[in-house]
């Protein structure tokens, strides 16, 4: 298992930085998914010194050659990478180039078949996390969700991973594991709401600042949403084909929505899922993706108490009862923050930690819903390991294979992906101030935001001159977005302003709390997606799709309690459907 490297290179903010670098603490206490991930590798991680590095290590720079054409060579069992070169400036096009990683899941179906359908490109979210995990963890599920006529590919785009240019804003990684101020101890700053608070934060990320600007070698303003989209064109094209297919999530829908604006003939499919206001994205405002969040809260309080003391560890007789014990719980620990020791950890759990572990399961809650309840009530015993556990990296451990970093996801890409593209934001002091002050006024999540935006003071001013909008389109094929009605960060309404920009675009409704479509397992909306894939239609607009089951499901089974109804034809997909909700995306690096 990777330990506190990890944490530096994930501790990121943004959409869905929580979500997966949840996925991956969660793993450390999740022994049988831990298996099945390295049985896909046919490999173990290593702990850093003491420890053989893995033995059949892919490296992409030995052994896949950059070219302008796809040379796919085998990397990991059923998969293929590639690594295409790119202009990295795509307005000096003979210039240096930018090599971009691919990986992709093969079609079942011969290339020669009639039923072949081409590439379907996947973009994980962030902005920043890595395409290539995505495909090597998730992309047996995608691919049983669209069919086997469709290559499942994924890449890291720019800044990114195994692409180059790579964004880094420090010599070494035990440098940017030491850095203090990551964005999630800043987030500790920022919560208590206090404007000493919000200096300490202001004033790490100015420092934060110097430091890309000073580590830059000149690749930094190169790494934006603007260049990727091209990229994604180039990807196409090396296929052999004009138009795109792509599937978006989070972040990966203002890709999508760039892309479309950009290129809107050369739209075939495009899936836009956990939708974000890409304006709102494009002004650094981070200001309207709170709307939703305490929804998904009050289903964790009604879920639990309707679901009984056996589904759910934090059980109370009602949804309020439930509301009450958790208030009285986070006071508590606000007034008494808790030392915990575990078996692989030591820390403070205090109000800013668990609340954050809070925020992330609301990504989640098929998957996180029960373990959130099981935390809660051990610490309302007193017990805070599992808590602690689950949003403290364990202490900090160098490698002594420096090989082993190499392909990291670090959280720099985020931030140089994030702020090079959106408008420059003020530095001043007073501003920021006033910035929280009106995020906290709308929601009271505030504070575990702000820190999106705030990561962007004293950001270096590069020109903006890239495509920031706008984003009115008469796509050459209609644009599908999804949106959950409880989404913690992606609210629906986002979903259905987007649309307004894409003309013939249909918003398909989740009925369900989480992060993205595939966070609740619902048959109904990857059966639309795949309709829509395989044979462009779109749901009629106003279509409401539910998941099947519940985030806590009723126990014991009785013949009272709704035991979940598939129909036969719909079981394989179900199987997938359930599997997406469950198992989550990792954004560690896979050492292949
Ligand atoms: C890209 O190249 C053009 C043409 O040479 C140049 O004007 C522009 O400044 C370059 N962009 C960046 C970000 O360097
Ligand atoms: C939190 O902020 C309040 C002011 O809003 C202040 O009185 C209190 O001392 C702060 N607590 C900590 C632990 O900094
Ligand atoms: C929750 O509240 C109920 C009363 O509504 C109380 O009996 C119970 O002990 C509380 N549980 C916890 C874990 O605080
Ligand atoms: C926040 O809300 C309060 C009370 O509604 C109001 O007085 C204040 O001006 C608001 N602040 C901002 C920055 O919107
Ligand atoms: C879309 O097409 C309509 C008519 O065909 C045209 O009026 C409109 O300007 C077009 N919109 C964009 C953004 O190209
Ligand atoms: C949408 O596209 C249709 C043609 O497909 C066109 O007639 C219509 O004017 C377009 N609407 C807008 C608002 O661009």
């Amino acid at each position: 298992m990777f330990r506190g490297r990890i944490i530096a290179g994930v501790l990121a903010t943004a959409i869905v930085f929580l979500w997966f670098y949840a996925l991956w603490r969660l793993s450390s206490v999740q022994p049988q998914f831990q298996i099945r991930i390295q049985d896909r590798l046919k490999e173990s991680h290593t702990v850093g010194c003491g420890n053989a590095a893995a033995p059949n290590q892919f490296l992409w720079e030995d052994q896949v050659i950059p070219s302008k054409d796809l040379v796919w060579v085998d990397c990991v069992p059923g998969r293929q990478c590639a690594r295409l070169a790119v202009p990295l400036n795509y307005s000096d096009p003979e210039g240096e180039q930018a090599v971009i990683a691919l990986i992709r899941k093969p079609a079942l179906v011969p290339k020669s078949s009639k039923f072949y359908r081409g590439p379907v490109l996947f973009n994980p979210g962030g902005p920043g996390f890595s395409g290539v995990d995505l495909i090597v963890q998730m992309g047996d599920l995608f691919a049983s969700i669209l069919g086997p006529q469709f290559d499942i590919v994924g890449f890291d785009s720019r800044g990114v991973g195994r692409s180059f240019p790579r964004a880094s804003f420090f010599k070494t990684d035990v440098e940017r594991a030491l850095w203090g101020p990551t964005i999630l101890s800043m987030l500790g700053t920022v919560s208590n709401n206090s404007y000493e608070g919000i200096a300490r934060t202001w004033a790490s990320a100015r420092l934060l600042g110097q430091l890309a600007a000073e580590n830059d070698d000149g690749y930094l303003k190169h790494i934006n949403t603007d260049q990727t989209a091209r990229d994604m064109l180039r990807i196409v094209e090396a296929h052999g084909r004009e138009k795109i297919q792509y599937w978006g999530f989070s972040y990966g829908s203002v890709l999508g929505a760039t892309f479309a604006a950009m290129f809107p003939d050369k739209v075939e499919r495009l899936v836009l899922d956990g939708v974000l206001d890409a304006e709102n994205y494009y002004a650094t405002l981070w200001s309207n993706n709170l709307l939703d969040t305490n929804k998904g809260l009050d289903q964790f309080f009604s879920g639990c108490a309707e679901a009984g003391p056996l589904s759910c560890a934090f059980w109370a007789p009602t949804a309020d009862d439930v509301r009450q014990n958790f208030t009285n719980l986070i006071k508590s620990i606000r007034a008494r923050p808790l030392p915990v020791r575990t078996d692989l950890n030591y820390g403070i759990l205090d109000y800013n930690s668990v609340r954050l572990a809070i925020f992330i399961c609301l990504y989640a809650p098929y998957h996180f819903f029960q373990f959130l309840a099981q935390g809660l009530a051990e610490l309302a015993a007193g017990d805070g390991g599992r808590l602690l556990e689950f949003v403290k990296a364990p202490p900090f451990q160098c490698s002594c294979d420096p090989s082993e970093h190499l392909y990291d996801v670090v959280w720099d890409a985020q931030t140089a992906i994030l702020c090079n593209d959106g408008d420059d934001i003020p530095d001043d002091l007073k501003s920021t101030q006033e910035y929280f002050e009106r995020m906290a006024n709308t929601s009271s999540w505030a504070d575990v935001w702000s820190p999106i935006r705030l990561s962007c003071v004293g950001w270096p001013k590069f020109p903006k001159d890239h495509f920031q909008g706008p984003f009115d389109s008469n796509t050459s094929h209609p644009i599908l977005l999804v949106g959950n009605t409880a989404d913690p960060v992606t609210p629906l309404a986002s979903a259905k302003k987007m649309s307004h920009f894409f003309n013939g675009s249909v918003v398909l409704t989740q009925d369900s709390p989480g992060h993205c479509s595939y966070s609740s397992p619902s048959v109904c909306t990857q059966k639309y997606i795949r309709d829509y894939f395989v044979h462009g239609t779109l749901p009629e607009p106003g279509t409401v799709c539910s998941p099947i089951g519940k985030p806590f499901p009723p126990l014991p089974v009785s013949s009272d309690t709704q035991v979940p109804f598939v129909a036969e034809e719909d079981k394989e997909l179900f199987k997938a459907v359930e599997q997406l909700s469950k198992i989550p995306f990792i954004p560690f690096p896979l050492r292949m």
